[in-house]
């Protein structure tokens, strides 16, 4: 008797588990991924096509420039969250996520903390104040932060910016847990370039953000940059699942956070090379449980920063005209497909 109901249990908690695997991979398929745009200020102010296609084809807002330190925060007692409180709230009101970039970053910090900052102490507290009163003042409003950008080099060594040099490795989980103290329910990201494979930077990035995880250090999510060349032989969609695979299982979410392909070196403007691209790398967002979200570092062709370097870039999913790429309707296809 004692053995049937161990076997009935037994068989009912099998059948339970796969009922419960299935629902697990269901929603996995459904899972929905954002499509998000970065936003710059003057063509938001004066372009109405601009802000129209932001508007109606996008799902989620970065700002591009007016939270960088420099911006915001031209002098040691000013802030200037005038340009970029105006971007926010025409997102919330048109019920848009909004990405909040960036906190920290070695190639935004304004003159005067070049002259202020002359120790780990005096950096210590100038950038506990930044990132408190910047975080603060956009509580409940911005969704996630890119709390610290581009802390490594390619080999894997680490970037000599002001912070790193006066305070040490130590300013990155210190950033991360003042960002928290000031928002405790926004996203907190790592973001940065040539992270979205394994290789010596993003290995040492990995090793280092897990060790400040086991030390819970509030870290949670890595940004991946996304800036591809349409020429690079090495891309690999595979490397990328591998690498999506790996981050995920170190317990952080994933968002692509400025995605373009520059086609500056493609002679072959109808190739569908770009497209393809895009493409591929929303299929492995989708596909993997940790990518949430696929933003793209600008509206149109003509507002790429790339363009200003070099107009045969045309990196974005609409072109210099505002037309919308066949790029865009493959990408919106994949990121909101439901099974
Ligand atoms: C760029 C902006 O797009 C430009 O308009 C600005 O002049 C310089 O910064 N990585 C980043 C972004 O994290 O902040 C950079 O944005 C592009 C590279």
């Amino acid at each position: 008797m004692i053995k049937r109901i161990f076997i009935a249990m037994t068989v009912g908690i099998g059948i339970i588990s796969f009922i419960l695997y299935l629902t697990e991979k269901e929603e996995t398929i459904n899972k929905e991924v954002d499509l998000g745009v970065s936003i710059k200020y003057e063509p938001f102010k004066s372009n109405e096509d601009y802000l129209n296609i932001a508007t109606e084809k996008f799902e989620s807002w970065t700002i591009e420039n007016e939270m960088k330190m420099s911006f915001i925060h031209p002098r040691e007692n000013e802030f200037n969250f005038s340009k970029a409180d105006e971007i926010v709230d025409y997102a919330k009101k048109n019920n848009l996520n909004v990405r909040g970039h960036t906190l920290v970053w070695g190639s935004s910090v304004p003159d005067w903390v070049k002259e202020k900052a002359v120790d780990s102490d005096s950096a210590k507290k100038i950038l506990k104040n930044h990132i408190q009163n910047v975080v603060g003042h956009y509580k409940g409003k911005v969704d996630s932060w890119d709390v610290v950008n581009e802390a490594w080099e390619d080999d894997g060594s680490y970037t000599e910016n002001i912070w790193y040099k006066l305070i040490g490795p130590e300013y990155i989980p210190l950033s991360f847990k003042w960002a928290r103290e000031a928002d405790p329910n926004a996203k907190l990201v790592y973001n940065d370039f040539n992270n979205q494979i394994i290789n010596k930077k993003s290995k040492q990035m990995l090793k280092t953000l897990v060790g400040y995880k086991k030390d819970n250090i509030p870290i949670d999510g890595i940004g991946m940059q996304m800036h591809l060349n349409a020429e690079d032989p090495t891309f690999s969609p595979k490397n990328i699942e591998k690498q999506m695979n790996n981050i995920e299982k170190h317990g952080f979410q994933i968002e692509i956070t400025e995605m373009d392909v520059n086609m500056k070196k493609i002679p072959d403007k109808e190739s569908n090379i770009q497209s393809d691209i895009y493409t591929k790398v929303g299929e492995e967002c989708k596909k993997s449980n940790a990518c949430g979200g696929l933003t793209v570092w600008g509206v149109d062709d003509s507002y790429s920063w790339l363009s200003e370097k070099d107009k045969n870039a045309t990196p974005l999913l609409f072109n210099y005209e505002g037309e919308k790429k066949d790029v865009y309707e493959r990408l919106i296809n994949i990121l909101e497909e439901t099974d």
